[in-house]
């Protein structure tokens, strides 16, 4: 970005101190490597699921070698940057150097306006959205858990790292039940999971199977269950305003005004003759178009954009039945969620990365839906060794760093779920 460019009236960026320098961050290579620890593994030599302890960025480079390409479905869920610290930093205000006293008047303004808090958040989030386009399938989706603190700019830097084209479009996930306690008589409660394709022409969600409650088969009908099905529609030529005779009572039926039969003339014979248009024997009744299930199209329409009847509280309930003596991490993801957006996406053998991976609710998820559905998902996870706070309850029990509370979990997940998975292991990596 230059001054010619501000000053011409057709530019549309978004823009923040630093931004340029990011292609660097991003170009630079990586001195560091993947080493290896058996020891906090579990089955190494037979497993592909993968956790990596290190910084994400580093981690996101040395994958590129052998996962560019192949990965279905990146779930993250960053830190919000809402200002509160949890387990882990959830704030991105930068120290300032105390200057003369005009400069620290001026970033004092900057702060309470959180350009600064913005600033570090777009940074350190840009170059690892960036990078993990091309770790994507072609056919692959990323998914991004964000609540308001950054949604906007979050939508900006997708539309540019992976195309507007590429929207899939937001879950709203209603996260808790709506406090009673509010000054302005407005309560948050929920958040989003952002979508962007790879490639949008190529995706494909699975969906939800429809409700089949109203199907059935009260008159035997050799065709199997049925519903009544609207013979009417809203748009149609003058030739489907025809009249249909009712052949016992002579009655006839004409659309409702203003709509259209939904099938041509030449269907009422065919149809009443096989049965799917019955007429009553009685006037002044309607006939029933059935609408068979064994016609569907397909047993599934599409997932609704709310998840509601999943709460945070169930997170931490996992947590505190795998931890009894209490959770080590606050507000992980519940299982049920996770699995609500990897099923939609991934199949048998596809690999589900999580680079902010904190307690591993998502391996977790993975090897729970392999569980439930005999599939071998596989994950890779990545955790920082980020320090957890003296006199902490993860400390106190004996986690130093939050990527020994992940590890820990995921080896406690496998045996739980071990006697059904096909991949009962983990290969642990640390960032050297
Ligand atoms: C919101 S939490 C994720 C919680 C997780 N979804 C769960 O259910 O447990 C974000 C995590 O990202 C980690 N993190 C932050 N920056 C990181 C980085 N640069 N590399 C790896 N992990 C990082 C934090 O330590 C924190 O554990």
């Amino acid at each position: 970005m230059n001054k010619e460019n501000i000053n011409s009236k057709n530019i549309f960026e978004f823009i923040w101190p630093e931004k340029e320098n990011l292609f660097d961050t991003i170009k630079s290579s990586v001195s560091s490597y993947l080493k290896a620890d058996l020891k906090k593994s579990v089955n190494f030599n037979k497993s592909e699921n993968i956790f990596i302890q290190g910084d994400n960025i580093d981690a996101l480079k040395l994958l590129q070698e052998d996962y560019s390409g192949k990965i279905k479905l990146i779930y993250i869920d960053p830190p919000y940057n809402t200002g509160k610290d949890f387990v882990y930093t959830d704030k991105f205000k930068s120290k300032h150097k105390q200057t003369s006293q005009k400069d620290s008047l001026a970033e004092l303004k900057k702060d309470s306006s959180g350009i600064s808090q913005h600033t570090n958040w777009l940074n350190m989030i840009y170059p690892r959205l960036y990078l993990s386009r091309s770790l994507l399938k072609d056919d692959g989706v990323i998914m991004i858990s964000i609540d308001n603190s950054e949604k906007s700019h979050l939508q900006i830097i997708c539309n540019e790292i992976f195309g507007e084209e590429n929207y899939i479009g937001d879950f709203i996930w209603i996260n808790r039940t709506t406090p009673n306690d509010s000054k302005i008589k407005f309560a948050t409660d929920h958040e989003y999971i952002v979508m962007f394709a790879k490639n949008i022409d190529k995706i494909m969600f699975k969906g939800v199977e429809k409700d089949f409650k109203a199907y059935k088969n009260p008159d035997n009908d050799p065709n199997g269950d049925w519903c009544a099905d609207n013979p009417s529609a809203a748009s149609g030529t003058e030739s489907y305003r025809f009249a249909i005779v009712n052949p016992y009572t002579g009655q006839k039926y004409f659309p409702p005004k203003g709509r259209y039969w939904a099938f041509a003339p030449r269907r009422v014979k065919e149809w009443t003759k096989s049965g799917k248009l019955v007429f009553p024997k009685e006037k002044n009744k309607n006939f029933i178009l059935k609408k068979y299930k064994k016609d569907l199209r397909s047993r599934y329409k599409p997932i609704s954009s709310i998840i509601s009847g999943i709460l945070t509280s169930q997170g931490t309930k996992e947590m505190k039945a795998l931890y009894k003596n209490g959770s080590p991490f606050k507000y992980p993801k519940p299982t049920a969620l996770l699995i609500k957006l990897i099923a939609q996406i991934t199949d048998n053998n596809d690999i589900i990365l999580d680079y902010f991976a904190g307690s591993a609710s998502t391996a977790h998820a993975v090897m729970r839906l392999n569980y439930e559905t005999g599939s071998d998902r596989k994950f890779i996870c990545i955790q920082t060794a980020e320090k957890t706070k003296k006199a902490s309850e993860p400390y106190n029990q004996g986690f130093k760093d939050i990527s020994s509370i992940a590890i820990d979990r995921i080896k406690r997940a496998i045996k739980l779920y071990e006697d059904k998975l096909i991949d009962q292991g983990v290969r642990f990596y640390k960032i050297e």
